[in-house]
């Protein structure tokens, strides 16, 4: 697994914050957010297999969470605060139930806890088809206008644009394995309950993908977790709203690491 790291000037012995990116996308889809928190945090940016400059193989969410286990120790950054994006706090929590231990602090960023009902999990075939029929500019086309909020498109093109290109490097066999992941990934709302290091869960309150009130809900599941809902951002909070999504992440650190 291929990973960014963004050294602070000192202190780089420290806990780590770990950024995981989100479908379809890579690490790039955090790089407004690292160049802030890598101010103070030793900030790791990986990017799963297929995706940026990862080479491909083939994986499940849960191998997902025991190669960035892997990953993480041998570069020496265990335990660590771990944020998902969307499908990245499908391994991040997966990561919580399979190494609880490796864990100082977990963010749940436009995610969701439960898995595909059989909508969903149609959606996905219907996505890797899509995927093996048009490539991932099919793919972008469907997914893209539904990622931002509606403002962000008209008054921020540039942060569009971005997106889209991020979307576009992203190999439809990659699309199809992440597909197939995601659709087969276990339901872990029962291990919100269990979560007992410090949680923040974080949210666009314009998000059409994974609404605010899947966060709220998952806020409430976990014992003292703090929810933000960042004002004008849709399904992409990280790149829409950089500085509101790394002050919430600084909270979180001070609280697992409880310096600053
Ligand atoms: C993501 O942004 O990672 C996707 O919306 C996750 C998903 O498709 O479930």
């Amino acid at each position: 697994m291929a990973c960014l790291i963004d050294q602070p000037a000192a202190r780089s012995d420290d806990v780590p914050l770990v950024l995981l990116h989100g479908f379809p996308m890579d690490g790039r889809v955090w790089d407004d957010v690292a160049a802030i928190t890598s101010g103070h945090w030793r900030t790791l940016r990986p990017d799963f297999p297929g995706f940026g400059k990862s080479p491909a193989a083939p994986f499940t969410i849960d191998t997902l969470a025991d190669d960035l286990r892997e990953l993480l120790a041998r570069l020496d950054a265990l335990p660590a605060v771990v944020a998902g994006l969307s499908m990245g706090g499908y391994v991040a929590l997966a990561l919580a139930r399979r190494h609880p231990r490796d864990l100082a602090g977990l963010a749940l960023v436009d995610s969701r806890a439960n898995a595909d009902d059989a909508t969903g999990q149609r959606k996905r075939d219907q996505m890797i088809k899509l995927a093996g029929r048009g490539g991932a500019a099919a793919v972008v086309e469907h997914m893209h206008p539904n990622m931002l909020a509606e403002a962000t498109y008209s008054e921020r093109p540039d942060i569009a644009l971005r997106l889209r290109q991020i979307m576009l490097d992203t190999p439809a066999e990659t699309i199809a394995l992440a597909s197939a992941a995601m659709r087969d990934r276990p339901d872990q709302q029962e291990l919100l309950g269990q979560i007992d290091i410090p949680v923040a869960v974080i949210v666009g309150a314009l998000d059409a993908i994974t609404p605010p009130s899947v966060s709220e809900q998952m806020a409430q599941s976990i014992r003292g977790a703090e929810l933000s809902v960042i004002p004008d951002a849709g399904h992409l909070s990280p790149i829409e709203r950089p500085r509101e999504v790394a002050a919430a992440l600084d909270r979180l650190m001070v609280r697992a690491v409880g310096r600053r």
